[in-house]
């Protein structure tokens, strides 16, 4: 293989910007040429190339955001679309695509494999940590300790007003940024589609909660509880809770910023080993991370089989939230 392509698609996520760095990088330094594809599968149909160099990622391994931009492409899910999108992969040499994103950013690139067998390998980042395959996802850890940050701010408002917030965080329809932020953040409450949402029993222990001496609350809410956002909940819960209560949704704050350290070391890792996956003539996989070690996946089990939340974490918050 001499030419490889790299791209960005789906929400951005802190530490894309990395995960560029290390696939340009370790790709030159393996003597494979590197095309940076504008705007995920929207430029790739566009043919919107342009060679890296190790300077196209001098200084952005702290920057949020994606330099490469980044698009959730309609025309891609097409096969018209990506007949397009192999033709211009075609008639630039590039023997290979990177495709740094999330599971609908996969399930695009699996089709391209499937259809004109362009050898994908799949880097998983996104907010959500959603991806089966790597017990974390690249931006995961920002996105928390971006979250985190907001909620401790907002404990201090609810203490001066012994109030009870409703805190709705990002992760589709995942619990696992709500899951740490509401253990992080010491929530009375956290609202997850993993497990069935019982209102009035929540309603009773907030009320059993100041009975006990609690002046305030924080109740998080992950966005995709199949008892609805945190203004829906608020709605619901409004009659029966007879205490004075705000809501706040966190929303695409999660989204940006500078990485955490953890994120610029995964993404590091995890850009490199795509690289080496595809020199070595992997396809139509995925790399990750498990138990500290990289590992390969096939790209179709990170959609299809479903990562486990961590009961015990959730069990654990309720008995502290005491
Ligand atoms: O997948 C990342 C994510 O931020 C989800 O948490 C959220 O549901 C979704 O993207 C929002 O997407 P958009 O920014 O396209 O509205």
């Amino acid at each position: 293989m001499k030419r490889i392509g790299v791209l960005t698609s789906g929400g951005d996520a802190p530490g894309m910007n990395a995960c560029l760095r290390a696939v340009v990088r370790r790709a030159l330094y393996d003597g494979l040429e590197v095309m940076g594809i504008r705007r995920g599968y929207a430029g790739l149909i566009q043919g919107e190339f342009f060679p890296m160099t190790m300077r196209s990622v001098s200084n952005i391994i702290q920057r949020g955001g994606t330099i490469l931009e980044t698009a959730r492409s309609q025309e891609f899910t097409t096969q018209e679309g990506r007949k397009m999108a192999a033709l211009k992969l075609g008639e630039a040499n590039v023997e290979g695509l990177i495709v740094i994103g999330g599971d609908g950013s996969f399930r695009g690139a699996h089709s391209l494999f499937m259809e004109w067998y362009i050898p994908v390998i799949g880097v998983p980042a996104t907010i959500d940590n959603d991806i089966y395959g790597s017990d974390y996802t690249i931006g995961y850890d920002t996105a928390v300790n971006t979250a985190l940050e907001s909620i401790d701010r907002i404990r201090d408002t609810a203490a001066a007003h012994e109030r009870i917030f409703l805190v709705e965080v990002m992760g589709r329809k995942a619990g696992f940024i709500a899951l740490e932020v509401g253990i992080g953040g010491g929530a009375e409450e956290i609202i997850i589609p993993e497990v069935k949402t019982d209102l009035k029993a929540i309603c009773a222990r907030l009320k059993e909660g100041k009975k006990r001496g609690k002046t305030s609350a924080i109740v998080v809410v992950a966005e995709g509880d199949e008892a609805g956002g945190a203004f829906q909940i608020a709605e619901k819960i409004k009659a029966s809770i007879g205490l004075d209560f705000r809501v706040v949704v966190l929303g695409h704050i999660q989204r940006g910023g500078k990485p955490s350290a953890r994120d610029r070391v995964l993404a590091s890792r995890l850009g490199a080993a795509a690289v080496r996956a595809i020199n070595q003539g992997e396809k139509d996989k995925m790399v990750g991370v498990v138990n500290g070690k990289l590992v390969l996946t096939p790209l179709t089990d990170s959609w299809e089989k479903k990562k486990k939340l961590d009961k015990e974490l959730y069990d654990l918050a309720s008995i502290l939230a005491k």
